[in-house]
Order: C-alpha cells, then sequence, then structure tokens
C-alpha cells in the first residue's frame, strides 16, 4: 500500500458495516475502528455508574473521563473499558439501545469524535465503520462506502444473529427495533445518519457479503490506480499547473 489510505464505511445497523469493514481491513492490511464499540462503551460506563442517560452533561462526563481502547487485529478486536474487557457486555440489547439514546448528546460525539481523529490519524491506514465517518469524522476520507438494506432484510440478520444465542426474540420486535434505532440515528440534530455526496452506495439486500466484499475491493483498487495514474500524469507533464491539478482531484472525488 503506497499511502495511508482512510477509508469510511457509513449505514444503519444490519447493513454489514463491521462485518465487510473488518474483511476490507485485514485484505488491505489497516487498522479497523468500530466507532460504535466506542458510544456502546460510554454506554454501558454510563449505566454502570448509575448516570440518568437523560442527563446529558453527566453522561457526556462519563464519556470524557472514560479508558476507551480497541486492541488486536480486526478479526478479534476486543474493547476494554477503564482496563476491562466489555467486548461481550457491549452487544447486549439494553446496552444498544442506550448507545442510541448517548450517540445524540453533541459532548458525547465531540469527545468521541476527536479520540477517532487521533486514532485515524496513526501511520497505518485505518477502515472506520460507523455512521458519520464520511460526513463529519473523515470528510476527506480517501474512499467513502454507504452500505444500506431493506430494514426487513436487516432485521433478518439480526434475528437469525441472535437465535443463535441464548435467547428466542420476536422477529417483529426485532424490527420494530431496528425501525426504532434508524429513526433515533436518522433524525438527531447532532451528524445525522446521512449519505455524504461522495459516498459509494450500496444497497447489500440481495447480495451475499462475499459479493458486497468484491465490490468494495475493486472499488478500493480502482481508487488507487486512479490515484497513482494522476500522480504520475502530474509528475512527468512539465506544464502541469495547480490548476489542472486540482480539477483532477475534483473529478476523482465526484467520481
Ligand atoms: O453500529 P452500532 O450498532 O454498534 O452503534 C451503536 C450506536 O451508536 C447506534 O445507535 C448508532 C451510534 N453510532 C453513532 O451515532 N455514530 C457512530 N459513528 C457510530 C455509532
Amino acid at each position: 500500500m503506497s499511502k495511508r489510505l482512510i477509508i469510511a464505511i457509513d449505514g444503519p445497523s444490519g447493513a454489514g458495516k463491521s462485518t465487510l469493514g473488518r474483511r476490507l481491513a485485514r485484505a488491505l492490511g489497516l487498522l479497523y475502528i468500530d466507532t460504535g464499540a466506542m458510544y456502546r462503551a460510554v454506554a454501558l460506563a454510563a449505566l454502570a455508574a448509575g448516570v440518568e442517560l437523560t442527563d446529558d452533561e453527566a453522561v457526556a462526563e462519563v464519556a470524557r473521563r472514560a479508558s476507551i481502547k480497541l486492541e488486536g487485529d480486526p478479526d478479534s478486536l476486543r474493547v476494554r473499558l477503564d482496563g476491562r474487557d466489555v467486548s461481550a457486555e457491549i452487544r447486549g440489547e439494553e446496552v444498544g439501545r442506550a448507545a442510541s439514546v448517548v450517540s445524540a448528546i453533541s459532548d458525547v460525539r465531540r469527545e468521541l469524535v476527536r479520540r477517532q481523529r487521533e486514532m485515524g490519524e496513526g501511520d497505518v491506514g485505518v477502515v472506520l465503520d460507523g455512521r458519520d465517518i464520511g460526513t463529519v469524522v473523515f470528510p476527506n476520507a480517501d474512499i467513502k462506502f454507504f452500505l444500506t438494506a431493506r430494514p426487513e432484510e436487516r432485521a433478518r440478520r439480526r434475528f437469525d444473529e441472535e437465535r443463535t444465542k441464548a435467547h428466542e426474540p420476536s422477529f417483529d420486535a426485532t424490527l420494530a427495533d431496528i425501525n426504532e434505532r434508524d429513526q433515533r440515528d436518522a433524525t438527531r440534530d447532532d451528524s445525522p445518519l446521512k449519505i455524504a455526496d461522495d459516498a459509494v452506495v450500496i444497497d447489500t439486500t440481495e447480495f451475499t457479503i462475499d459479493e458486497v466484499f468484491q465490490l468494495m475491493l475493486q472499488t478500493v483498487r480502482e481508487r488507487e490506480s486512479q490515484a497513482t495514474d494522476d500522480s504520475t500524469d502530474l509528475n512527468d507533464s512539465p506544464n502541469s499547473s495547480n490548476d489542472e491539478a486540482g480539477g483532477d482531484a475534483n473529478d476523482r472525488d465526484d467520481s
């Protein structure tokens, strides 16, 4: 990999972001940052501290004090909250719901976005998955994907996943929960879930994970070779001006 790539993957829950983000990071040798896990960790910390989730200032203080570490390879990512491995605990239903609530608090977002930028600006390229990566956290990301799927399909995937765990959820309840969370994530005032203008949108409803993965990988490869061609053109052309270079960059952003 020639340069430090920043790849943003946004979209609603159940669209396949984390599975595909992990695979992409592994295939390209990049760091993988699950930003949803960070909101979940703040939610868990707030619940454990007995803080009212409606008390914005108290939750924001919990966020500022929390030590949240994402460790390990993309496939075996562990989440540590104040030194404790909470990887399994943050996946519970209650924490998921609480994460959706605390992620609407501006001061919580400000704190986590600051940390995400720091993590993403290290020496290695990164894949970040979330809701606001391409729009807010890294608006200049090299490649932005927006993954989506029909709510029924996203609910089916989550339902299948939940069924393999201990309890037996109902499909209707899962679908209602997905719809409620989508609604909250897409209508909050601060950084609502939305598609960046220059994102590659993939509706995964009718595709397998493998098919979507191949499509994403191909998009990354194309962008990389385009970037290499552009820089070779600029170096080769003695008459190339900044204006022309600016034009190339804009063309690339729009593609
Ligand atoms: O992707 P997830 O289900 O683990 O995310 C948990 C919650 O955090 C979800 O309600 C959306 C929110 N979130 C967010 O607002 N911004 C992000 N970058 C990532 C997640």
